[in-house]
């Protein structure tokens, strides 16, 4: 488990919708000083004697570490079932129990290479930190975001700012190019010689981009959602079939050896089964 998780009562510094989603502000204190691009929080949702007893996973935007113990996190949350639609209507001033940051996070390279950052919906969300810090290494930073509409794609004014290049895809054709993330990505890896792809959005999407990248041979860094129902390592409800560096299929816990990961190790058609010589089967 990430050796910085802590647990902490957090208020609701603000609260704004953006499109389709809400852009949501914690008073996190000193959490906010470990937090990297790919970490996430899980967040208790319903209040006193709700029965919704497993915290939300989201996946932290922005951490802003200032002096004296004072830090905040961002979040991008769809309101989606009644966990996420809870958060979404807190207000300013109110308490939310929080614990992170949680999982891995993306690898910086140490040289400056070419990096295509895409995001998936609600998915663009820890991109854009991430692109500041690549942006700062020296790096080329283009982006793809994708979503079934425009009002799915989450901050493009943003995105335009952060990055090289930003194209955009949606599902309807109402912003962008009509079609997939997954339809331009060949073109763009070529022409801006891509050594590394780092990704956001649901697995469907991350598991086509793992087939470009393996094609083109290009490095595929993803940050996974697969369902979690404790965040933390104990339940086991978030594992995947990943191969190891020695070649053995292990299934490993997304919340805690992910949810960054190696998209070219994952064995992304099981299915949901536990792949024939997985180890332990
Ligand atoms: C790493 C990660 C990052 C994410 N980042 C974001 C983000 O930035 N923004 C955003 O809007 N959403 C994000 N999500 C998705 C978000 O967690 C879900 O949308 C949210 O949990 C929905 O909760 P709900 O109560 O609104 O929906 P519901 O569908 O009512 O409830 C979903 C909850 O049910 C539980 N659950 C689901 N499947 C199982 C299972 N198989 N076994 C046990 N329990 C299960 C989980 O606790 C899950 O959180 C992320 C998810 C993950 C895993
Ligand atoms: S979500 Fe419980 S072990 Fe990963």
């Amino acid at each position: 488990m990430n050796k910085h998780a802590s647990q902490a009562l957090t208020e609701v510094v603000s609260n704004k919708k953006v499109g389709a989603y809400h852009h949501m502000v914690f008073s996190v204190g000193q959490m906010a000083a470990h937090s990297k691009p790919g970490n996430f929080v899980a967040i208790s949702v319903g209040g006193p004697g709700t029965s919704m007893i497993l915290r939300r996973a989201f996946a932290i935007y922005r951490a802003s570490d200032r002096e004296n113990g004072v830090g905040y996190i961002e979040l991008v949350v769809a309101p989606h079932g009644q966990g996420s639609t809870w958060l979404t209507s807190r207000q300013s001033g109110d308490l939310v129990d929080l614990v992170g940051p949680l999982g891995t996070a993306f690898g910086i390279p140490t040289e400056p290479v070419r990096a295509l950052l895409v995001g998936g919906g609600y998915g663009s969300a820890p991109l854009f930190g991430l692109s500041e810090i690549l942006k700062g290494r020296g790096c080329r930073v283009d982006m793809v975001l994708g979503a079934s509409s425009a009002m799915k794609i989450y901050a493009p004014l943003e995105g335009k700012r952060s990055v090289n290049s930003l194209t955009i895809t949606t599902d309807d054709g109402s912003a962008g190019i009509p079609g997939k993330v997954s339809d331009v990505l060949a073109e763009l890896i070529e022409n801006n010689q891509i050594d590394i792809i780092y990704s956001c959005g649901p697995m469907g999407m991350l598991e086509a981009i793992t087939k470009i990248a393996v094609e083109k041979d290009v490095l595929h860094q993803c940050a996974i959602e697969e369902a979690m129902a404790c965040g933390v390592g104990i339940c086991m409800t978030c594992v995947l079939p990943i191969r190891g560096e020695d070649g053995v299929v292990r299934m490993l816990r997304s919340c805690i050896d992910g949810p960054v990961v190696d998209g070219e190790k994952v064995i992304w058609d099981s299915k949901r089964e536990i792949p024939e010589g997985t180890w332990g089967s």
